[in-house]
Protein backbone atom coordinates (compact mmCIF):
# COMPACT_ATOMS: atom_id res chain seq x y z
CA UNK A 1 0.00 0.00 0.00
CA UNK A 2 2.93 2.58 1.28
CA UNK A 3 5.05 1.24 -1.81
CA UNK A 4 1.69 2.13 -4.02
CA UNK A 5 1.19 5.09 -2.47
CA UNK A 6 4.52 6.54 -3.16
CA UNK A 7 5.13 5.84 -6.64
CA UNK A 8 1.61 7.25 -7.32
CA UNK A 9 3.08 10.73 -5.59
CA UNK A 10 6.33 9.92 -7.39
CA UNK A 11 4.60 10.15 -10.69
CA UNK A 12 2.28 13.02 -9.44
CA UNK A 13 5.13 15.23 -8.95
CA UNK A 14 8.13 13.95 -10.65
CA UNK A 15 6.97 13.13 -14.17
CA UNK A 16 4.81 15.66 -15.27
CA UNK A 17 5.10 15.04 -18.69
CA UNK A 18 4.76 11.24 -18.69
CA UNK A 19 1.27 10.61 -20.43
CA UNK A 20 -1.51 11.22 -18.71
CA UNK A 21 -3.18 7.87 -18.28
CA UNK A 22 -2.28 4.61 -15.90
CA UNK A 23 -3.18 1.20 -16.05
CA UNK A 24 -5.08 -0.21 -12.72
CA UNK A 25 -5.85 -3.78 -11.71
CA UNK A 26 -8.77 -3.79 -9.64
CA UNK A 27 -11.38 -6.22 -7.81
CA UNK A 28 -14.56 -6.65 -10.72
CA UNK A 29 -17.15 -5.73 -8.03
CA UNK A 30 -15.53 -2.55 -7.77
CA UNK A 31 -15.76 -1.49 -11.54
CA UNK A 32 -19.37 -0.70 -11.52
CA UNK A 33 -18.30 2.06 -9.16
CA UNK A 34 -15.96 3.89 -11.71
CA UNK A 35 -18.69 4.35 -13.81
CA UNK A 36 -19.25 6.85 -16.48
CA UNK A 37 -20.76 9.60 -14.19
CA UNK A 38 -18.46 9.58 -11.35
CA UNK A 39 -15.33 8.83 -13.29
CA UNK A 40 -16.04 9.32 -17.14
CA UNK A 41 -12.48 8.99 -18.41
CA UNK A 42 -12.26 5.29 -16.94
CA UNK A 43 -12.44 3.07 -19.63
CA UNK A 44 -12.59 -1.26 -18.98
CA UNK A 45 -10.27 -3.12 -20.67
CA UNK A 46 -10.30 -6.26 -19.50
CA UNK A 47 -11.93 -8.52 -16.61
CA UNK A 48 -13.25 -11.70 -15.25
CA UNK A 49 -15.12 -12.42 -12.56
CA UNK A 50 -12.53 -11.59 -10.23
CA UNK A 51 -10.26 -8.98 -11.49
CA UNK A 52 -10.45 -6.03 -14.11
CA UNK A 53 -8.05 -3.92 -15.86
CA UNK A 54 -9.07 -0.34 -16.44
CA UNK A 55 -7.39 2.97 -17.98
CA UNK A 56 -7.72 5.77 -15.82
CA UNK A 57 -6.69 9.58 -15.87
CA UNK A 58 -3.77 9.74 -13.28
CA UNK A 59 -5.33 12.61 -11.44
CA UNK A 60 -8.36 10.18 -11.14
CA UNK A 61 -5.99 8.00 -8.70
CA UNK A 62 -6.48 9.69 -5.55
CA UNK A 63 -10.31 9.98 -6.17
CA UNK A 64 -10.78 6.04 -6.74
CA UNK A 65 -8.21 5.03 -3.75
CA UNK A 66 -10.72 7.63 -1.24
CA UNK A 67 -14.24 5.32 -3.29
CA UNK A 68 -11.81 1.79 -2.50
CA UNK A 69 -11.46 2.78 0.96
CA UNK A 70 -15.06 4.43 1.51
CA UNK A 71 -16.97 2.00 -0.12
CA UNK A 72 -15.59 -1.02 -0.09
CA UNK A 73 -13.03 -0.78 3.46
CA UNK A 74 -10.00 -1.77 1.17
CA UNK A 75 -6.79 -0.34 2.15
CA UNK A 76 -5.42 -1.16 -1.72
CA UNK A 77 -8.59 -2.18 -3.75
CA UNK A 78 -6.58 -1.76 -6.80
CA UNK A 79 -3.46 -1.52 -8.22
CA UNK A 80 -1.46 1.22 -10.48
CA UNK A 81 0.28 0.09 -13.07
CA UNK A 82 2.25 1.91 -16.15
CA UNK A 83 1.30 -0.48 -19.16
CA UNK A 84 -1.50 -2.20 -19.75
CA UNK A 85 0.79 -5.68 -19.67
CA UNK A 86 1.65 -5.17 -16.23
CA UNK A 87 -1.47 -4.80 -15.47
CA UNK A 88 -3.02 -8.11 -17.13
CA UNK A 89 -0.28 -9.54 -15.06
CA UNK A 90 -1.19 -8.26 -12.02
CA UNK A 91 -5.24 -8.87 -12.42
CA UNK A 92 -4.18 -12.31 -13.92
CA UNK A 93 -1.90 -14.25 -11.26
CA UNK A 94 -2.72 -12.45 -8.15
CA UNK A 95 -5.05 -15.07 -7.07
CA UNK A 96 -4.91 -19.19 -6.58
CA UNK A 97 -7.95 -19.13 -9.04
CA UNK A 98 -6.38 -17.80 -11.82
CA UNK A 99 -3.64 -19.61 -11.59
CA UNK A 100 -5.51 -22.62 -11.66
CA UNK A 101 -6.98 -21.45 -15.31
CA UNK A 102 -10.37 -21.25 -14.22
CA UNK A 103 -10.97 -17.34 -14.71
CA UNK A 104 -9.67 -16.50 -18.03
CA UNK A 105 -9.21 -13.26 -19.58
CA UNK A 106 -11.01 -11.37 -22.23
CA UNK A 107 -9.86 -8.06 -24.66
CA UNK A 108 -12.44 -6.16 -23.65
CA UNK A 109 -11.10 -3.36 -26.47
CA UNK A 110 -13.06 -1.75 -29.01
CA UNK A 111 -11.32 -1.06 -32.45
CA UNK A 112 -12.23 -2.81 -35.07
CA UNK A 113 -14.33 -0.87 -37.09
CA UNK A 114 -13.49 -1.54 -40.49
CA UNK A 115 -14.36 -4.97 -39.51
CA UNK A 116 -17.78 -4.81 -38.01
CA UNK A 117 -19.33 -1.51 -40.12
CA UNK A 118 -19.55 -3.49 -43.37
CA UNK A 119 -20.78 -6.74 -41.72
CA UNK A 120 -23.46 -5.11 -39.93
CA UNK A 121 -24.78 -3.12 -42.92
CA UNK A 122 -25.32 -6.65 -44.37
CA UNK A 123 -27.74 -7.60 -41.61
CA UNK A 124 -30.90 -8.19 -43.11
CA UNK A 125 -34.51 -7.99 -40.72
CA UNK A 126 -36.24 -9.89 -43.75
CA UNK A 127 -33.83 -12.65 -43.38
CA UNK A 128 -34.59 -12.89 -39.57
CA UNK A 129 -38.48 -12.47 -39.75
CA UNK A 130 -38.45 -15.41 -42.39
CA UNK A 131 -36.69 -17.83 -40.04
CA UNK A 132 -38.75 -16.91 -37.12
CA UNK A 133 -41.76 -17.78 -39.57
CA UNK A 134 -40.42 -20.69 -40.20
CA UNK A 135 -39.68 -21.89 -37.26
CA UNK A 136 -43.13 -20.85 -35.23
CA UNK A 137 -44.85 -22.91 -38.21
CA UNK A 138 -43.50 -26.02 -36.54
CA UNK A 139 -46.42 -26.86 -34.37
CA UNK A 140 -44.33 -27.39 -31.56
CA UNK A 141 -40.38 -27.45 -30.89
CA UNK A 142 -40.69 -29.54 -27.67
CA UNK A 143 -38.22 -31.85 -26.39
CA UNK A 144 -39.59 -35.04 -25.90
CA UNK A 145 -41.60 -34.68 -29.22
CA UNK A 146 -40.53 -35.45 -32.75
CA UNK A 147 -41.81 -31.90 -34.13
CA UNK A 148 -38.79 -31.01 -31.71
CA UNK A 149 -36.28 -33.14 -33.20
CA UNK A 150 -37.47 -32.37 -36.86
CA UNK A 151 -37.35 -28.18 -36.23
CA UNK A 152 -33.60 -28.69 -35.24
CA UNK A 153 -33.24 -30.87 -37.99
CA UNK A 154 -34.21 -27.87 -40.31
CA UNK A 155 -31.91 -25.40 -37.86
CA UNK A 156 -28.95 -27.57 -38.59
CA UNK A 157 -29.62 -27.82 -42.43
CA UNK A 158 -29.88 -23.76 -42.77
CA UNK A 159 -26.71 -23.39 -40.95
CA UNK A 160 -25.14 -26.06 -42.82
CA UNK A 161 -26.39 -24.13 -45.99
CA UNK A 162 -25.03 -20.60 -44.71
CA UNK A 163 -21.50 -22.66 -44.22
CA UNK A 164 -21.52 -24.71 -46.72
CA UNK A 165 -18.28 -22.68 -48.98
CA UNK A 166 -16.40 -22.97 -45.59
CA UNK A 167 -13.39 -25.54 -44.62
CA UNK A 168 -12.64 -23.64 -41.50
CA UNK A 169 -16.66 -24.16 -40.45
CA UNK A 170 -18.51 -27.40 -38.98
CA UNK A 171 -22.78 -27.57 -38.02
CA UNK A 172 -23.30 -31.02 -36.02
CA UNK A 173 -25.64 -32.23 -33.47
CA UNK A 174 -24.91 -32.53 -29.72
CA UNK A 175 -27.11 -35.66 -28.65
CA UNK A 176 -28.74 -35.49 -25.35
CA UNK A 177 -28.90 -38.98 -23.23
CA UNK A 178 -32.20 -38.50 -21.74
CA UNK A 179 -34.57 -37.16 -24.64
CA UNK A 180 -34.85 -36.94 -28.14
CA UNK A 181 -33.95 -33.36 -29.14
CA UNK A 182 -30.37 -32.78 -29.67
CA UNK A 183 -28.54 -29.46 -29.44
CA UNK A 184 -26.95 -27.33 -32.65
CA UNK A 185 -23.33 -26.82 -32.56
CA UNK A 186 -22.03 -24.90 -35.49
CA UNK A 187 -18.42 -24.15 -35.13
CA UNK A 188 -15.94 -21.59 -36.48
CA UNK A 189 -12.69 -22.41 -36.07
CA UNK A 190 -9.83 -19.48 -35.10
CA UNK A 191 -7.16 -19.31 -37.90
CA UNK A 192 -5.01 -18.03 -34.40
CA UNK A 193 -5.87 -18.82 -31.02
CA UNK A 194 -8.78 -21.15 -31.76
CA UNK A 195 -7.90 -22.85 -28.27
CA UNK A 196 -10.30 -19.98 -27.16
CA UNK A 197 -13.95 -19.86 -27.59
CA UNK A 198 -16.57 -17.63 -27.98
CA UNK A 199 -20.29 -18.60 -27.94
CA UNK A 200 -23.32 -17.52 -29.20
CA UNK A 201 -26.18 -18.90 -28.29
CA UNK A 202 -30.52 -19.02 -27.52
CA UNK A 203 -32.51 -22.04 -26.88
CA UNK A 204 -34.37 -23.64 -30.29
CA UNK A 205 -37.26 -25.12 -28.44
CA UNK A 206 -40.47 -24.14 -27.20
CA UNK A 207 -43.47 -24.83 -24.83
CA UNK A 208 -46.92 -24.50 -24.03
CA UNK A 209 -47.95 -25.77 -20.65
CA UNK A 210 -51.83 -25.60 -21.69
CA UNK A 211 -51.52 -26.78 -24.81
CA UNK A 212 -49.38 -29.01 -27.91
CA UNK A 213 -49.41 -25.58 -30.07
CA UNK A 214 -46.43 -23.56 -28.86
CA UNK A 215 -45.36 -21.32 -32.14
CA UNK A 216 -42.86 -19.45 -29.56
CA UNK A 217 -41.72 -16.82 -32.29
CA UNK A 218 -40.76 -14.69 -29.57
CA UNK A 219 -39.51 -17.45 -27.18
CA UNK A 220 -37.34 -18.43 -28.79
CA UNK A 221 -37.21 -18.63 -32.80
CA UNK A 222 -36.39 -15.27 -32.76
CA UNK A 223 -32.83 -15.76 -30.98
CA UNK A 224 -32.26 -18.30 -33.24
CA UNK A 225 -33.22 -16.74 -35.93
CA UNK A 226 -30.94 -13.69 -34.89
CA UNK A 227 -27.93 -16.21 -34.73
CA UNK A 228 -28.64 -17.28 -38.12
CA UNK A 229 -28.47 -14.15 -39.22
CA UNK A 230 -25.50 -13.52 -37.57
CA UNK A 231 -24.08 -16.84 -39.19
CA UNK A 232 -25.13 -15.65 -42.73
CA UNK A 233 -23.43 -12.31 -42.22
CA UNK A 234 -20.09 -13.70 -41.13
CA UNK A 235 -19.92 -16.30 -43.93
CA UNK A 236 -21.68 -13.89 -46.67
CA UNK A 237 -18.60 -11.22 -46.09
CA UNK A 238 -15.72 -14.17 -45.58
CA UNK A 239 -15.34 -13.13 -42.26
CA UNK A 240 -12.01 -15.46 -40.25
CA UNK A 241 -12.29 -15.19 -36.95
CA UNK A 242 -8.74 -15.48 -34.80
CA UNK A 243 -10.97 -17.37 -32.17
CA UNK A 244 -12.92 -20.25 -32.50
CA UNK A 245 -16.40 -19.04 -32.36
CA UNK A 246 -19.42 -21.48 -31.43
CA UNK A 247 -22.84 -20.87 -32.54
CA UNK A 248 -25.19 -22.94 -30.52
CA UNK A 249 -28.99 -23.80 -30.88
CA UNK A 250 -29.82 -25.41 -27.41
CA UNK A 251 -32.27 -28.38 -26.44
CA UNK A 252 -34.54 -28.84 -23.26
CA UNK A 253 -34.14 -25.09 -22.01
CA UNK A 254 -37.77 -24.54 -20.88
CA UNK A 255 -37.83 -27.28 -18.97
CA UNK A 256 -34.89 -26.51 -16.42
CA UNK A 257 -32.28 -25.84 -19.20
CA UNK A 258 -31.50 -29.12 -19.61
CA UNK A 259 -29.60 -29.03 -22.45
CA UNK A 260 -27.35 -25.80 -21.75
CA UNK A 261 -25.87 -27.66 -18.32
CA UNK A 262 -25.30 -30.46 -20.02
CA UNK A 263 -23.24 -29.03 -22.70
CA UNK A 264 -21.52 -26.07 -20.08
CA UNK A 265 -20.43 -29.52 -17.88
CA UNK A 266 -18.95 -30.86 -20.94
CA UNK A 267 -17.13 -27.43 -22.07
CA UNK A 268 -15.97 -27.35 -18.19
CA UNK A 269 -14.97 -31.31 -17.99
CA UNK A 270 -12.81 -30.92 -21.45
CA UNK A 271 -11.19 -27.72 -19.76
CA UNK A 272 -12.42 -25.56 -22.68
CA UNK A 273 -11.31 -21.70 -22.35
CA UNK A 274 -14.55 -20.28 -22.96
CA UNK A 275 -13.63 -15.81 -22.82
CA UNK A 276 -16.91 -14.87 -23.83
CA UNK A 277 -20.81 -16.12 -23.60
CA UNK A 278 -23.66 -14.35 -24.97
CA UNK A 279 -27.27 -15.58 -24.46
CA UNK A 280 -29.53 -14.15 -27.29
CA UNK A 281 -33.26 -15.47 -25.59
CA UNK A 282 -36.28 -13.34 -26.62
CA UNK A 283 -34.97 -10.59 -29.26
CA UNK A 284 -38.02 -9.55 -31.29
CA UNK A 285 -40.79 -8.24 -28.41
CA UNK A 286 -40.21 -4.29 -28.09
CA UNK A 287 -41.27 -4.26 -24.55
CA UNK A 288 -39.50 -1.03 -23.19
CA UNK A 289 -40.06 2.39 -24.93
CA UNK A 290 -36.71 4.39 -24.21
CA UNK A 291 -34.73 1.37 -23.87
CA UNK A 292 -33.72 -1.06 -27.06
CA UNK A 293 -31.66 -3.88 -24.97
CA UNK A 294 -31.23 -4.44 -21.41
CA UNK A 295 -28.27 -6.46 -19.93
CA UNK A 296 -29.64 -8.68 -17.36
CA UNK A 297 -27.69 -8.31 -14.38
CA UNK A 298 -28.08 -11.65 -12.70
CA UNK A 299 -26.28 -14.63 -13.59
CA UNK A 300 -24.02 -12.72 -15.98
CA UNK A 301 -20.61 -11.28 -15.69
CA UNK A 302 -20.36 -7.30 -15.08
CA UNK A 303 -17.24 -6.32 -16.97
CA UNK A 304 -18.80 -8.60 -20.31
CA UNK A 305 -21.87 -6.34 -19.82
CA UNK A 306 -20.26 -3.21 -19.54
CA UNK A 307 -18.36 -4.37 -22.54
CA UNK A 308 -21.86 -4.99 -24.63
CA UNK A 309 -22.85 -1.38 -23.60
CA UNK A 310 -19.57 0.15 -25.33
CA UNK A 311 -20.35 -2.17 -28.08
CA UNK A 312 -23.93 -1.31 -28.42
CA UNK A 313 -22.89 2.90 -27.56
CA UNK A 314 -19.83 2.54 -30.44
CA UNK A 315 -21.66 0.80 -33.30
CA UNK A 316 -25.77 0.62 -32.81
CA UNK A 317 -25.92 3.90 -31.36
CA UNK A 318 -29.23 3.12 -29.42
CA UNK A 319 -30.57 3.11 -25.52
CA UNK A 320 -29.55 0.51 -23.43
CA UNK A 321 -30.02 -0.05 -19.76
CA UNK A 322 -29.66 -2.83 -17.00
CA UNK A 323 -32.46 -5.22 -15.69
CA UNK A 324 -32.80 -8.64 -14.03
CA UNK A 325 -34.69 -11.70 -13.95
CA UNK A 326 -34.18 -12.31 -10.38
CA UNK A 327 -33.34 -16.39 -10.86
CA UNK A 328 -31.41 -18.49 -13.44
CA UNK A 329 -34.11 -17.59 -16.56
CA UNK A 330 -31.98 -19.02 -19.23
CA UNK A 331 -29.34 -21.12 -20.65
CA UNK A 332 -26.56 -17.92 -19.67
CA UNK A 333 -27.20 -19.47 -15.79
CA UNK A 334 -25.51 -22.36 -16.64
CA UNK A 335 -22.67 -21.49 -17.70
CA UNK A 336 -22.37 -19.17 -15.27
CA UNK A 337 -22.93 -21.83 -12.73
CA UNK A 338 -19.77 -23.31 -14.58
CA UNK A 339 -17.44 -20.10 -13.85
CA UNK A 340 -17.65 -18.76 -17.42
CA UNK A 341 -18.43 -15.19 -18.91
CA UNK A 342 -22.21 -15.14 -19.78
CA UNK A 343 -24.23 -12.36 -20.86
CA UNK A 344 -28.06 -12.17 -21.60
CA UNK A 345 -28.99 -8.86 -23.56
CA UNK A 346 -32.77 -8.67 -23.33
CA UNK A 347 -35.60 -7.05 -25.44
CA UNK A 348 -37.25 -5.08 -22.59
CA UNK A 349 -37.11 -4.48 -18.74
CA UNK A 350 -38.58 -7.29 -16.90
CA UNK A 351 -41.39 -5.40 -16.08
CA UNK A 352 -42.45 -5.09 -19.50
CA UNK A 353 -41.98 -8.37 -20.10
CA UNK A 354 -44.21 -10.19 -23.43
CA UNK A 355 -46.81 -12.00 -21.59
CA UNK A 356 -48.08 -13.65 -24.39
CA UNK A 357 -44.46 -16.56 -24.46
CA UNK A 358 -45.41 -20.12 -23.56
CA UNK A 359 -49.32 -19.88 -25.21
CA UNK A 360 -50.58 -20.49 -28.60
CA UNK A 361 -49.69 -16.80 -28.99
CA UNK A 362 -46.58 -15.99 -29.23
CA UNK A 363 -46.26 -15.30 -32.93
CA UNK A 364 -44.27 -12.91 -35.20
CA UNK A 365 -48.08 -10.69 -35.69
CA UNK A 366 -47.87 -9.84 -31.66
CA UNK A 367 -44.43 -8.69 -32.07
CA UNK A 368 -45.85 -6.45 -34.66
CA UNK A 369 -45.42 -8.54 -37.12
CA UNK A 370 -41.55 -7.59 -38.72
CA UNK A 371 -38.51 -8.43 -36.96
CA UNK A 372 -37.51 -4.89 -36.50
CA UNK A 373 -36.56 -5.25 -33.03
CA UNK A 374 -34.36 -8.36 -33.52
CA UNK A 375 -32.22 -6.87 -36.09
CA UNK A 376 -30.45 -4.72 -33.92
CA UNK A 377 -29.29 -7.60 -31.70
CA UNK A 378 -28.39 -9.54 -34.74
CA UNK A 379 -25.78 -5.95 -35.36
CA UNK A 380 -25.05 -6.15 -31.46
CA UNK A 381 -24.06 -10.34 -31.58
CA UNK A 382 -21.80 -9.61 -34.78
CA UNK A 383 -19.99 -6.76 -33.29
CA UNK A 384 -19.63 -8.58 -30.12
CA UNK A 385 -18.22 -11.37 -32.09
CA UNK A 386 -15.96 -9.49 -34.27
CA UNK A 387 -14.25 -7.67 -31.10
CA UNK A 388 -14.14 -10.14 -29.15
CA UNK A 389 -12.53 -13.17 -31.56
CA UNK A 390 -9.76 -10.72 -32.90
N1 LIG B 1 -37.22 -16.90 -22.38
C1 LIG B 1 -37.57 -17.36 -21.09
C2 LIG B 1 -36.91 -16.58 -19.99
C3 LIG B 1 -37.46 -15.21 -19.74
C4 LIG B 1 -38.81 -15.01 -19.66
C5 LIG B 1 -36.59 -14.18 -19.53
C6 LIG B 1 -39.29 -13.73 -19.41
C7 LIG B 1 -37.07 -12.92 -19.24
C8 LIG B 1 -38.43 -12.69 -19.21
C9 LIG B 1 -37.19 -18.84 -20.93
O1 LIG B 1 -37.42 -19.56 -22.09
C10 LIG B 1 -38.01 -19.45 -19.84
O2 LIG B 1 -39.18 -19.60 -20.03
N2 LIG B 1 -37.39 -19.77 -18.71
C11 LIG B 1 -38.10 -20.37 -17.62
C12 LIG B 1 -37.14 -20.85 -16.55
C13 LIG B 1 -36.35 -22.07 -16.96
C14 LIG B 1 -35.34 -22.41 -15.87
C15 LIG B 1 -37.25 -23.24 -17.22
C16 LIG B 1 -39.03 -19.35 -16.97
O3 LIG B 1 -38.71 -18.15 -16.97
O4 LIG B 1 -40.05 -19.75 -16.46
ZN1 LIG C 1 -39.59 -19.80 -22.25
Amino acid sequence: MKIIGMLISLSFFCFAQEPEYQWISIGTDAVESLNQKSFPEAKLFAGNQMASVMRVKKNQIKAISHLMHEKYERCAGFMAHKTEEEALEAASFNSEKNRAGSAIFANYSIDMASTVEPMIQEVKETNIRNTIIKLSNFENRYYLNQTGVESQNWVKDLWSKYLAARSDAKVEFFQHKNWPQPSVVATIQGEQIPNEVIVIGGHADSINRRSSRAPGADDNASGIATISEVIRVLAETGYRPSRTIKFIGYAAEEVGLLGSQEIAKDFKLNNKEVIGVMQLDMTNHKGTHDKDIVMMTDFTNKPQNQFLGQVIDTYLKIPWGYSQCGYGCSDHASWYRQGYPASMPFESKMEDINHKIHTNQDTIDASGGTAEHATKFAKMATAYMVELAK
